[in-house]
């Protein structure tokens, strides 16, 4: 949750700092900040998005060439001014801005109290920072040394930029279970974020900060160590992202620009990881684990929200092509149930962000239990892919648009190739069908872009839609998490209540709900249980409702009862999950432009969801 940003060096800090919280804005939304070193540590801070902070500081003194900026998702204390990041020290000397949790705030705070600290907000982060303080008077340490200490009393999750009045020339950053990269600029300057988009205008050279260290920068020199006093040399890596990636490219917001890129995307995350013509993979995690995947028990996939539907397209594909026992387990619930799982299971992680608490709570479970973990995740050097045994990483780039689009098909297409290659390690599939499997899998970019022609006619049905209150998704087999995912797109960016269903257990509660104002959108393509789907379309125009349905080109037989087809290219039904999602993608975008909504950001939500 949450954007943090940071600069010290020759520039002017405070543009660095705007244009970086924009880019941030995405992780989170209900307040912005930024404090400024200038002689003076000048605070502006305001609820509201980015774009008032600026309107704030017109006219104000904004020259520094240190600084940081801060863009908030409230957990401790209401969104307000009093509550938005930077937070001070006792004396107003020491500056924090924060991304996680202090869990153990409370006593801290209590402590602090005692001792005669007084407190402005009602933020956790606050507690920090005079605590700091507290340590650096209380043992006379440098501000280094009181920060490392103070890290070492607080439990819970962070991502911390400190900077203070009295060492105008240092800058420190610390991280546990948040995420946190430094760039190294030029001429000794550096930044601080969250993630590398505020970055990558001004250099391409980052590091990612491990769990426990803490970086300080000082004159113009970077150095690591642990909490625990352990010197690391920074590993400097080579970012590959451009800038384009990260901008709306023409599109009015990046969710639409994101649901338009999936053919490249798509393409992207296959590219090089198959040979069509011998049948081969080249995918590391199949090669160094071939062994544990031949013998593997059971496969668990764990994933919240989106990644959490491309895990259960993952259980159709493992089951169906590799036969192997899958169970699908929303993070958040397997990290507290207390699940039985060995040494002999194989435990998929899924998530676009790869921050997510939840499911990096969760395999750290499973890893505790003796199990091994493939990462799936988009962004690179993020912490599931580091706690990760192996894995891969979905070339989808940047995902802006807080609505996850083209990361949900790029995940899918890692899975079918994983299926594909678990397949063929455990004698289920011949090289004559993993050959078929990818000439078919080589279709897909092209009918993705196909499919993405029917935008069109989803703004039309998007019209007559705009103002319903409650929205029914249905599918059966692959078309399920599909009717899942459509639904829940349609949920977070519009705010219509919309619900996602087999099609088939519709009748067993839900076909309460409809009548003549109750849109029904249905996956209603050709393949083994379509007519089933179209008696189940019977059965909701029999009570009025209105059917909007997903259909195989020159379909016919749906056609002549729904209300709307939108039509889609032919396609296998193990890869049809990546076609037949684009339009409801499409639906829910213009359903909430219509509606006036907030689409790149909507209401109560953030991109990168890192806490529990
Ligand atoms: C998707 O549109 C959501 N915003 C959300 O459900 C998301 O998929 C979920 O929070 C998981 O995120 P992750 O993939 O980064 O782990
Ligand atoms: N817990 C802090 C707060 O509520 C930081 C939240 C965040 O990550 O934005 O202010």
């Amino acid at each position: 949750m949450c954007g943090i940003v940071a600069y010290i060096g020759p520039r002017e800090a405070y543009p660095i700092l705007i244009k970086g919280l924009k880019r941030l804005e995405y992780r989170g939304y209900d307040s912005a900040g930024v404090a400024l070193l200038n002689g003076d540590l000048n605070i502006y801070k305001k609820k509201g998005k980015v774009s008032d902070l600026e309107e704030a500081t017109k006219g104000k003194d904004t020259h520094s060439h240190l600084g940081m900026g801060h863009t908030r998702w409230a957990t401790h204390g209401e969104p307000n001014d009093k509550n938005s990041h930077p937070h001070v020290s006792q004396s107003g000397d020491i500056a924090i801005i924060h991304n996680g949790i202090i869990e153990n705030y409370g006593t801290l705070k209590e402590e602090l109290i005692n001792r005669g600290h007084e407190f402005k907000s009602d933020t956790d982060t606050e507690v920090l920072v005079h605590l700091i303080e507290d340590v650096q008077q209380n043992t006379g340490v440098a501000l280094d040394e009181a920060v490392r200490l103070a890290l070492q009393e607080v439990v819970g999750a962070y991502a911390i930029v400190i900077i203070s009045k009295n060492d105008p020339t240092k800058m420190i950053g610390a991280r546990k279970g948040s995420p946190m990269v430094v760039g190294i600029g030029e001429d000794g300057e550096y930044f601080i974020a969250s993630d590398a988009t505020p970055i990558i205008e001004y250099t391409k050279n980052v590091t990612y900060l491990n769990d426990g260290e803490i970086a300080f920068i000082k004159d113009g020199k970077l150095s690591v160590k642990t909490i625990n006093n352990v010197e690391k040399t920074p590993y400097i890596e080579t970012l590959e992202m451009n800038l384009e990636a990260i901008e709306k490219g023409g599109y009015e917001h990046f969710m639409l620009k994101e649901i338009h890129e999936q053919p490249r995307s798509i393409y992207d995350s296959l590219r090089g990881r198959f040979n069509p013509n011998t049948g081969s993979f080249a995918m590391r995690s199949l090669k160094e684990y071939e062994g544990k995947i031949k013998n593997l028990n059971r496969i668990i996939i764990v994933g919240c929200g989106t990644s959490w539907h491309a895990g259960l397209v993952g259980e159709y594909l493992f089951e169906d092509i590799a036969r192997i026992p899958v169970e699908v387990e929303y993070a958040s619930e397997f990290r507290y149930r207390n699940p039985v799982i060995n040494e002999d299971d194989l435990v998929i992680a899924i998530s676009q962000s790869g921050e997510t608490a939840d499911t990096l709570a969760a395999i750290e479970l499973a890893k505790e239990k003796g199990a091994t973990i493939f990462g799936l995740c988009n962004v690179v050097g993020s912490s599931i892919p580091r706690a990760s045994h192996a894995g891969a990483y979905t070339h989808a780039g940047p995902e802006i648009g807080v609505a996850s689009t083209k990361a949900f098909t790029a995940q899918v297409s890692i899975l079918t190739l994983w299926a594909y290659g678990f397949a063929e390690i455990r004698g289920k599939a011949t090289k004559e069908q993993l050959r078929n499997a990818f000439a078919e899998m080589e279709t897909i970019p092209d009918k993705v872009k196909k499919a993405l022609e029917c935008e069109a006619q989803v703004i039309e049905i998007a019209r007559t839609f705009s103002e319903v209150h409650n929205a029914l998704y249905l599918g059966r087999g692959y078309g399920f998490p599909v009717a899942l995912e459509g639904a829940l797109k349609l949920k977070e960016i519009s705010y219509i209540h919309a619900e996602g269903y087999p099609a088939a257990e519709m009748k067993h509660g839900p076909i309460a709900l409809i009548d003549e104002n109750m849109p029904v959108v249905v996956i209603a393509t050709k393949g083994n249980i379509y007519e089933k789907v179209i008696s189940n379309i019977q059965e909701v125009k029999a009570r009025k409702g209105k059917i909007i349905a997903i259909v195989t080109e020159g379909d016919t037989k749906v056609r002549a009862m729904a209300d709307y087809t939108i039509e889609i290219p032919e396609t296998s039904e193990f890869l049809e999950p990546l076609v037949s999602t684009i339009p409801l993608q499409l639906l829910s975008y213009h359903v909430a432009v219509n509606r006036g909504c907030n689409v790149d950001q909507p209401r109560n939500l953030a991109k990168s969801v890192t806490v529990e």
